[in-house]
């Protein structure tokens, strides 16, 4: 007599409980915990819809095997849904075009739904496929949980820290605005050079914080109207420091970090904190050199006036490859000259 085996792939079920464990948030979790299902169960239209966070609305994140028409039926009246999956059924939608779905409970709240659907000539799954499908269910629902609660803390803390920055600027008359001009001025020459749009958010969340470790040093030295003395240049000098200790905690930040440290090296080597030279010097670090300075020289400031932005334009041109990186100053002449 033929053994039956487990009617389920068992090697990747292992690899999909490996993959539960290390979620990280990029693009392609969601589309990978779909095509496991669709693997282990072999059913071979599977999707996942999670509720928006803002919106209390339910987003579909990933589908596999649908056709358009087919994902416009899934359920999406959060409140009966909510209600049925509050009252604790496994399948809490079998309507007549066969969509199943699975509640995500985390801490008995649903924050998704697995659904899948028969294809072909078969309308039902069996008993055994709707269990596993349900175990499967509950397995993925706690490490979304806990993706969604990472990401839901980082963005917290990140508007937290835009909003300080901000508060920063605001309390100085001379610097009101500032971080925003510079974080647009330096997308928009990531933007120019064909960075990827990760790279491009990076800089600009480092070109908003840029000057936040100014919050250690004392506001008589910042807002001194004649020339800084040695020691307070030096304090000053600490400004970049301050800001990565300040930031670094964020894991979103792990590679952006040096962006924010670097943003007062100059491209001969001149520059502090650390005298880095040419290509050492982080790209997205140099952009960001670049836009500071222009803003800078085009706003008021305690000790002179601003300059106009042509003349402030020919200055950069003028560093360009000492104080500068002559690409990123070219590439940004050619954005100011098209507005
Ligand atoms: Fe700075």
């Amino acid at each position: 007599m033929k053994k039956r085996g487990p009617g389920f792939n068992l090697d990747k079920l292992c690899e999909f409980g490996m993959l539960l464990n290390r979620l990280e948030k990029n693009d392609d979790a969601l589309n990978l915990i779909v095509s496991y299902v669709s693997k282990i169960s072999g059913v071979k239209k599977v999707a996942l819809t999670l509720f928006d966070t803002e919106s209390d609305n339910l987003e579909l994140k990933s589908s596999q095997g649908y056709i358009k028409d087919e994902i416009e039926l899934f359920p999406t009246e959060k409140e009966i849904i909510k209600k049925i999956a509050r009252d604790g059924n496994f399948i809490i939608n079998d309507n007549k075009e066969g969509v199943i779905s699975f509640p995500l409970y985390v801490a008995n709240e649903a924050i998704g739904f697995l659904h899948i659907t028969a294809g072909g000539r078969k309308k039902k799954f069996s008993k055994k496929k709707l269990k596993l499908i349900a175990l499967l269910a509950s397995h993925i629902a706690p490490s979304l949980g806990m993706l969604l609660t990472k990401e839901k803390s980082q963005t917290a803390y990140i508007e937290m820290i835009e909003t300080l920055a901000r508060a920063i600027d605001a309390k100085d008359p001379y610097t009101k605005g500032h971080s925003d001009r510079v974080s647009h001025y330096a997308s928009d020459i990531a933007r120019e050079l064909n960075l990827s749009e990760t790279r491009v958010s990076e800089i600009r969340h480092m070109a908003l914080l840029h000057d936040i470790g100014k919050i250690g040093v004392k506001e008589g030295i910042l807002s001194k109207e004649g020339r800084l003395s040695f020691a307070e240049f030096d304090a000053v000098k600490m400004h970049p420091l301050i800001g990565e200790r300040i930031i670094s905690p964020v894991k979103l930040f792990k590679n952006s970090v040096p962006i924010l440290l670097y943003h007062h090296e100059h491209f001969d080597g001149t520059g502090y904190l650390e005298g880095l030279k040419g290509s050492d010097i982080p790209l997205g670090a140099r952009i960001l050199t670049v836009a500071d300075a222009y803003d800078a020289m085009i706003s008021e400031r305690p000790y002179r006036n601003a300059i106009d932005k042509d003349i402030a334009l020919g200055e950069l041109q003028k560093e360009a490859g000492q104080h500068f990186d002559p690409d990123v100053v070219k590439i940004f002449i050619k954005i100011m000259n098209s507005k």
